[in-house]
């Protein structure tokens, strides 16, 4: 692995121990970083080191994007404006059921590239054919938490956990470590409680935490109420869910009970405002769960729902929409949002080392450009880079130690081919043609 130096950076290291931002160096090596000095302290070494001169930039560790379904980009803007169940019935669900494993890994492919450009140097993923999402990911750099997305019901119900479970022994570690296996149960509506049991049991004996969408809408809330006499976070608790490790997604219509039980169960949560909001599926209640202790990340969704991959704009929207709800302007303030966005995301994937530039981490970090007219004048960095700064400004993208994205230009991925397969082949998912 490359030894990097970053000379003269403006450096955002979102870490307790260093608030807010200095002037300095960063040394990476073995795809750690392994020395961060603050002017007027220099790092010299001796052996032969690549200096890159990021005095026009601002290093912050990489976004960590904690919920998705990467290849739904190829559904961008294919329908919007409609009620979740419609939006799922009548316009998604018939246009995934023709998805082949090309397409799959087409359509991650350009969510990498997406996300990569956009300064995400992490994201989780549950979707099918994920052999070729893990493929796309082992090929383009980045860091993933995968998991085969489980449904409990129907005819595959009985093999989508064993393939689950071969997912796991064919991928977990691979791409140098850099790719992750979790187990993937949707969502306590497609996955009945005979079904879930099972998954648990297969967690418990792999030790691996579980992805699954819960309380998102109040319809589903309600339908589990009727059917199960408790809210989704209670069946979960009373099943045995929450013994293992999980990242729930959404956690939109929560009350006192279940943010109790997630707080004492150390449930992790996947906020996803961009895609609440355009669903209309109302604000997750997100300051109550911080003060509760839980650890919440941020995520887009899929891009069908969205319609970006920016983890800038999650983060911004997650603030603002706390500060606005609770008419509380302290609310989430800068430095939380970034955490959030970042070191926080990364425990709430149970990734560890990740998400700091704080010496013996992974070396997973983004530059901004400090150079456009919305960064002028730069009083203050984790409050230019929660209200100001956007996706368009990330400059240089490190992953693991390995430089990605260099002068805002992907090193090793073919962009334009990319775009231009992911673009046929969307056309002919959905019948309309290119544009
Ligand atoms: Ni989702």
């Amino acid at each position: 692995m490359s030894k990097v130096l970053f000379s003269g950076a403006m450096i955002v290291p979102v870490d307790e121990s260093r608030p807010g931002f200095f002037t300095g160096d960063i040394l990476v090596e073995g795809g750690l970083i392994s020395k961060i000095s603050e002017f007027p302290e220099r790092i010299t070494t001796e052996t032969e080191v690549k200096v890159i001169d990021a005095g026009r930039l601002i290093l912050m560790p990489g976004m960590v994007n904690t919920h998705g379904h990467a290849a739904m980009v190829l559904f961008r803007g294919y329908a919007d404006d409609l009620p979740l169940k419609e939006w799922l019935e009548q316009k998604i669900w018939p246009v995934e059921a023709k998805l082949t494993s090309e397409d799959i890994y087409w359509g991650t492919l350009l969510s990498i590239v997406e996300m990569l450009k956009g300064g995400t140097t992490t994201f989780a993923d549950m979707y099918f054919y994920m052999d070729q999402v893990a493929q796309a990911v082992g090929e383009s750099g980045i860091r993933a938490v995968l998991c085969r997305g489980l449904i409990g019901v129907g005819e595959n119900s009985a093999t989508s956990l064993q393939e689950g479970e071969q997912f796991y022994r064919d991928w977990h570690g691979r791409g140098a470590g850099r790719i992750n296996v979790t187990l993937g149960p949707h969502a306590p509506y497609t996955c009945p409680p005979e079904f879930l049991k099972k998954v648990i049991i297969a967690a418990d004996r792999l030790h691996l935490p579980l992805q699954i969408h819960l309380s998102e809408t109040a319809g589903e809330v309600e339908a589990c109420r009727q059917e199960y006499g408790c809210s989704p976070i209670v069946l979960m608790e009373r099943l045995g869910l929450f013994e293992q490790k999980v990242i729930a997604a959404h956690c939109v219509h929560l009350d006192d009970e279940d943010i109790q039980i997630m707080a004492r169960r150390q449930v992790r949560v996947a906020h996803n405002p961009g895609s609440n909001l355009k669903l209309g599926s109302g604000v997750a209640p997100v300051a109550k769960l911080l003060a509760a202790g839980v650890t919440v990340g941020l995520g887009t969704d899929g891009a069908a729902s969205n319609n970006n991959l920016d983890m800038f704009e999650e983060m911004r929207l997650a603030a603002l929409l706390a500060k606005g709800i609770n008419r509380d302007p302290t609310l989430i303030p800068a430095d939380k949002a970034l955490r959030m966005a970042t070191v926080d995301g990364a425990a709430a994937l149970f990734l560890e080392k990740t998400g700091q530039l704080k010496e013996g981490f992974r070396a997973d970090m983004i530059g901004i450009s400090r150079e456009l007219p919305h960064a002028v004048p730069l009083h203050d960095l984790p409050a230019h880079l929660l209200y100001s700064a956007g996706a368009a400004d990330v400059r240089l993208v490190m992953v693991d130690g390995e430089m990605i994205l260099e002068k805002g230009e992907l090193l090793y991925l073919d962009e334009e081919k990319i775009k231009a397969e992911a673009a046929a082949r969307a056309a002919k998912l959905t019948g309309r043609s290119e544009t």
